[in-house]
């Protein structure tokens, strides 16, 4: 793996703040993964922002008295503190109505579409709501299943017998958002065809056996079925505006939210190149030329979009790469104590949010914990006690503690210096070779984006050094052969090295803390030079802990 990488996160609606569920989705594995790339001295774009437009952020500002525009720059603000505390460093975070960038590059790309014959204009009759004088989206609708008899249905889905809807089959339907009757109204949308791209789609996703089963298996599946032409355009004033000035027909009308959302990503680039001194046309860099790898990491639900509409839309635009890996998570659901798990849910209030996470601990603990539990298969649960328990038992006992014996006996008996390397025995090449093989070893597993298998072999190998500590017992060696014992620490201290290197991409904060106490600059912390020897005699900063022991909430209350 070399060369350049386009790496996007999906991007959040800016109607909300973020829990611990999203973070597990994608935020931190491709924050992971980033910094896996940067410590090998690749050329990364890190790009996310917040998604604006479509219904959920006006309907939140419509609740709380404010503008769309309000509300989205507002929760954007709230989204990046959030990623900075737990040291997710996109390169840029940006937001769909924050930059006219979006505006123009989504008006191209419908505009691309449009004359590539890929569009077409079809009327069709929609649920209307005269009170709040728009179109409703299926998922606002409501009424009494026509199959199940049981109220509260939505238009797209009955949840008491799952049967699949349509808003006009609901039995008494109501708006969600005023409660009032809807009519029929009928009104023009450009539909996307999608199933002129079905065989090229399959091509191209049976030529990606790498890529992980759920998202290969669950968009080959959809390929199996009909693929109606999706509408593009809504009738909507929150949004990109449909760019047809002589067509009467696109009076009111925005891009659908899908359809402008992905785009972000390019338009973001765009503005993040331009932010760097460059032009915003140097996008094409990241987004059209073969040398660069697109990966798009989301959450289970974005599957559709990402593995075959936008694709499609790119293919049909003729001038962008196709993506390279799309790397999905399943959803983390949650478990609390003596209680089934459950799914993670805002409006009932069981998540656990971010912003309320770091106002009691540290950052890095959080990250290692959802890495470790990280739904890379299937569906996995956080439950906090386990979070702490690992903690106390994974980094404050085994990693924390090998760093911190080493740094303090350096400290202590051999002047705060690294001691001189003599005469190795047997297990202290043992312990080298062992060390020697891990970037190597983490790294495929990386690549692979297997982040949680790459994090069990640092633990592993953390374990092992302890190990290797203890049966060569520095502590004695100290006082019969002050020698052997500087061999002894000379390979802890340069175990201590490798490690900080390999636990950068999930512990950044730990492992800033630990090459700051080995005095080791950038260059000496990339992945290249993770098992390369610290110079003898180098002087050491002063020994610090790198994890604290966590109290489980109620543990502090009583
Ligand atoms: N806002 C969407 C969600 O939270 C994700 C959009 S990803 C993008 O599900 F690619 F469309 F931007
Ligand atoms: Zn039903």
């Amino acid at each position: 793996m070399t060369g350049r990488f386009t790496v996007t996160a999906a991007l959040p609606y800016s109607n909300g703040r973020l829990h611990v569920g999203h973070m597990a989705g994608c935020y931190l594995p491709a924050d992971t993964f980033v910094r896996y790339l940067r410590s090998r001295g690749e050329e990364v774009a890190f790009i996310c922002g917040s998604d604006d437009y479509g219904v959920p952020v006006s309907l939140t500002a419509r609740k709380e008295g404010r503008t769309p525009r309000e509300v989205a720059d507002f929760y954007r603000a709230e989204q990046k503190r959030d990623f900075d505390g737990l040291g997710i460093e996109f390169d840029i975070y940006s937001g769909t109505s924050a930059t006219e960038l979006h505006t123009e590059r989504s008006q191209q790309i419908f505009l691309s579409l449009l004359e590539n014959g890929f569009l077409e204009k079809r009327s069709c009759e929609q649920l209307y709501d005269p009170e709040a004088q728009m179109f409703l989206p299926d998922r606002y609708v409501e009424g009494i299943c026509p199959f199940c008899d049981t109220g509260g249905a939505r238009g797209d889905q009955c949840e008491a017998c799952g049967k699949l809807l349509e808003p006009r089959l609901l039995i008494r339907p109501l708006s969600v958002i005023t409660g009032a009757e809807p009519e029929m109204r009928r009104t023009v949308h450009w539909h996307f065809k999608l199933s002129e791209f079905k065989d090229r789609l399959r091509e191209w996703i049976e030529s990606h056996d790498e890529w992980r089963p759920m998202v290969r298996n669950f968009s080959l599946g959809l390929l199996e079925q009909d693929l109606p032409a999706r509408a593009i355009t809504r009738d909507l004033q929150w949004g990109v505006p449909v760019p047809l000035p002589d067509d009467p027909d696109a009076e009111g009308k925005v891009l659908y939210v899908w359809f402008d959302a992905p785009i972000g990503y390019v338009s973001f680039t765009a503005q993040w190149c331009r932010e760097q001194g460059g032009e915003a046309e140097d996008y094409t860099r990241w987004w059209k030329d073969p040398d660069s790898k697109i990966i798009h990491f989301i959450g289970e639900d974005n599957v559709v979009f990402h593995a075959v509409v936008w694709p499609a839309v790119l293919m049909g635009e003729g001038t962008f790469q196709l993506p390279d890996n799309i790397p999905a998570n399943c959803f983390l659901n949650i478990q609390f104590p003596g209680k089934e798990e459950e799914k993670m849910s805002t409006s009932r209030g069981t998540a656990i949010w971010i912003k309320d996470y770091l106002e009691r601990y540290q950052p890095d603990p959080l990250r290692y914990y959802l890495t470790m539990v990280a739904p890379e298969r299937q569906r996995t649960a956080f439950n906090f006690e386990d979070l702490a328990r690992r903690n106390n038992e994974e980094l404050v006992a085994a990693l924390g503690n090998f760093v911190h014996r080493n740094m303090t006996f350096a400290d202590r008996y051999f002047d705060g210096r690294a001691p001189r390397r003599g005469d190795l025995s047997q297990q202290d090449k043992e312990q080298l070779d062992m060390i020697a093989g891990l970037p190597q070893k983490v790294g495929c597993l990386m690549e692979d984006y297997r982040f949680k298998d790459a994090l069990h072999e640092v633990m592993a190998a953390a374990r092992l050094s302890n190990k290797y500590f203890d049966h060569r017992q520095p502590w004695a060696l100290r006082k019969v052969d002050m020698e052997t014992c500087g061999s002894v620490i000379n390979v802890c201290l340069n175990t201590v090295k490798t490690l900080a290197v390999v636990m950068a991409p999930f512990l950044p904060f730990a492992a800033r803390k630990a090459a700051a106490m080995l005095r080791a600059g950038e260059d000496e912390m990339r992945w290249s030079a993770a098992a390369e020897p610290l110079p003898e005699g180098r002087e050491l900063g002063e020994p610090e802990i790198l994890f604290e022991k966590m109290e489980l909430p109620e543990q502090q209350e009583g």
